[in-house]
């Protein structure tokens, strides 16, 4: 797996009650939250993604139900299965990514470190390769 991809297992606090887990920023998450959104309800068969961020730094976490994550940093590919609430997937920069097999009651929720901007994503897989050879691009 890429440097720019690890997984994290966060503490799950927990009594007779249920658990509990919360998420800090620049603790258990490795950047200052500046957005948080979720992924629900995906139809079966759906696959999306299918973009890089430039500077953009995200953690992924299934709340509920189980996903699957295709990372892809140029050189190698590898899929993630995400199906606890206790653990994390943390994506850096300018890796390519695909979700895929949603489960139907799937909440796929994602901290990023920056606000939404149209301008940080490489939607177009040859212009990723491309941005990788030069990064100027
Ligand atoms: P999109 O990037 O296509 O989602 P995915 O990466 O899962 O394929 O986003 C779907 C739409 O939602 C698109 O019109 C952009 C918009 N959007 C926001 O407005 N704010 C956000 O934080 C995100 C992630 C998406």
């Amino acid at each position: 797996m890429s440097s720019d991809v690890k997984t994290i297992k966060f503490d799950a606090l927990g009594d007779h009650r249920g658990s509990l887990i919360a998420l800090e920023a620049n603790k258990s998450i490795p950047f200052d939250i500046k957005r948080v959104y979720y992924i629900y309800g995906t139809k079966a068969g759906v696959r999306r993604g299918y973009h890089a961020h430039k500077s953009l730094e995200q953690v992924l976490v299934c709340t509920s139900g189980s996903c699957k994550i295709l990372l892809d940093n140029g050189c190698e590919k590898n899929i993630v299965k995400l199906d606890s609430p206790v653990n994390g997937l943390y994506v850096g920069q300018m890796i390519w990514r695909e979700m895929f097999d949603f489960t139907p009651d799937c909440v796929l929720m994602v901290l990023a470190s920056n606000h939404y901007d149209e301008d940080d994503y490489i939607r177009n897989y040859d212009d990723y390769c491309n941005c990788l050879i030069e990064p100027q691009n």
